[in-house]
């Protein structure tokens, strides 16, 4: 995960944080263990799958060497998202919010065998060496933010596009921006696998019709509307144009999902895509008091408990009061008795 040389280097956006900070949000965000995740066909349902399937055509070859950089010297995909992220964070403004909702990427810019590296980003064609063509500011209606980049997206996602994906990341959105409680895998008593693949069923499709029992509600109604939104992207976080129809066709991507039952009452409305979540996560301060508490949760190495409820609160006043400063939380953080006083644990702790 580090520079590897001088040109690798001359190949990274412009914007860096301290490892300390960049690590906390690699942790919280999960996204470092992106190129082990395998990928079938990574560009499929989006506008560059052809149908192709040679293991030489350049949509394989642009995915495979953001995830190992075989060729040249540009960014790995986790790069991309370490820079997108340190441009995000540097202002120190308003962090989680505009962290949910830049649209401005760092790419790749192609190289041999690798030429058209901006596809898990829907950008096609050649990018040139230069960082005025490497950022760019994706639409409106395809992007915001760091839950729609394909470094995210394909981290959390499976191996097929048709995969639920969507559990996985909406699990991750439940947990780590919402800080609820999802029981855990070895609660699950019943038979919990998806149909089989099918020409006639989407992801979407084939989750939904698994899940659609109360005794897989209990748990996936707490992940499924969240995850979703997330539907158009596939499994690699390429936009797709088009998804599998129950006719055995294709139809339009759908991103639609109805929130109910939220911790904040504001999110509990009917959201079109990842984009339009994305957007309101960045608005709500319930996720905002999310983010905080794994900030502490990082830098303090422990979970909190009742005797930092002054600390997590002194650390939303200092990030509120100083327009979103993601550094006024941490230095209230590291001047608080959390930090700096030794205490001994009460009975059960
Ligand atoms: C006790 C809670 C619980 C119940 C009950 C439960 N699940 Fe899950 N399920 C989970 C969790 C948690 C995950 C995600 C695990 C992760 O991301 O690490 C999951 C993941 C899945 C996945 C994704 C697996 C994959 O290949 O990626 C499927 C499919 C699934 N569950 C189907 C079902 C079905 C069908 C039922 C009901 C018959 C069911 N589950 C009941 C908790 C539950």
């Amino acid at each position: 995960m580090q520079d590897l040389d001088d040109n690798r280097r001359a190949a990274r956006g412009e914007y860096w944080l301290d490892d300390g900070v960049a690590n906390f949000f690699r942790d919280w965000l999960g996204y470092g263990n992106v190129a082990e995740v395998f990928k079938d066909r990574p560009e499929a349902t989006s506008q560059f799958d052809d149908g192709d399937t040679s293991g030489y055509r350049p949509q394989l070859g642009a995915w495979n060497n953001l995830m190992d950089g075989y060729y040249g010297y540009e960014s790995l995909l986790t790069h991309q998202m370490d820079d997108f992220i340190a441009r995000a964070v540097q202002p120190d403004t308003q962090v989680l919010k505009t962290l949910l909702t830049s649209r401005d990427y760092f790419l790749a810019a192609s190289y041999v065998y690798a030429q058209v590296p901006g596809q898990p980003y829907n950008v096609g064609g050649n990018i040139a060496a230069n960082n005025s063509a490497r950022w760019q500011t994706l639409p409106q209606n395809e992007r915001a933010g760091v839950l729609t980049h394909p470094a995210w997206l394909a981290a959390h996602g499976n191996n097929f596009e048709d995969d639920p994906s969507a559990v996985h990341r909406g699990k991750w959105v439940r947990e780590n921006l919402l800080c609820g409680y999802v029981p855990p895998l070895s609660a699950v008593r019943v038979m919990a696998k998806v149909g089989p693949h099918a020409a006639d069923k989407s992801a979407r499709a084939r989750l939904t019709e698994a899940t659609a029992s109360t005794e897989c509600q209990t748990c996936h109604g707490l992940m499924n509307p969240l995850g979703l939104p997330f539907e158009i992207y596939n499994h690699a976080g390429y936009l797709r144009v088009r998804d599998r129809a129950s006719d055995g066709g294709f139809t339009t991507p759908d991103g639609t999902s109805t929130l109910t039952g939220m911790p904040d009452p504001a999110l509990n409305v009917g959201v079109r895509d990842a984009v339009e979540l994305s957007e309101k996560l960045g608005d709500s301060p319930y996720a905002k008091r999310c983010f905080l508490r794994h900030v502490f949760r990082y830098f303090m190495g422990r979970n909190e408990n009742r005797t930092d409820a002054c600390t997590l609160a002194s650390m939303e006043t200092a990030y509120d009061s100083n327009n979103g400063s993601l550094k006024a939380a941490l230095s209230t953080l590291m001047t608080s008795d959390s930090w700096t006083m030794r205490r001994t644990p009460g009975a059960g702790e």
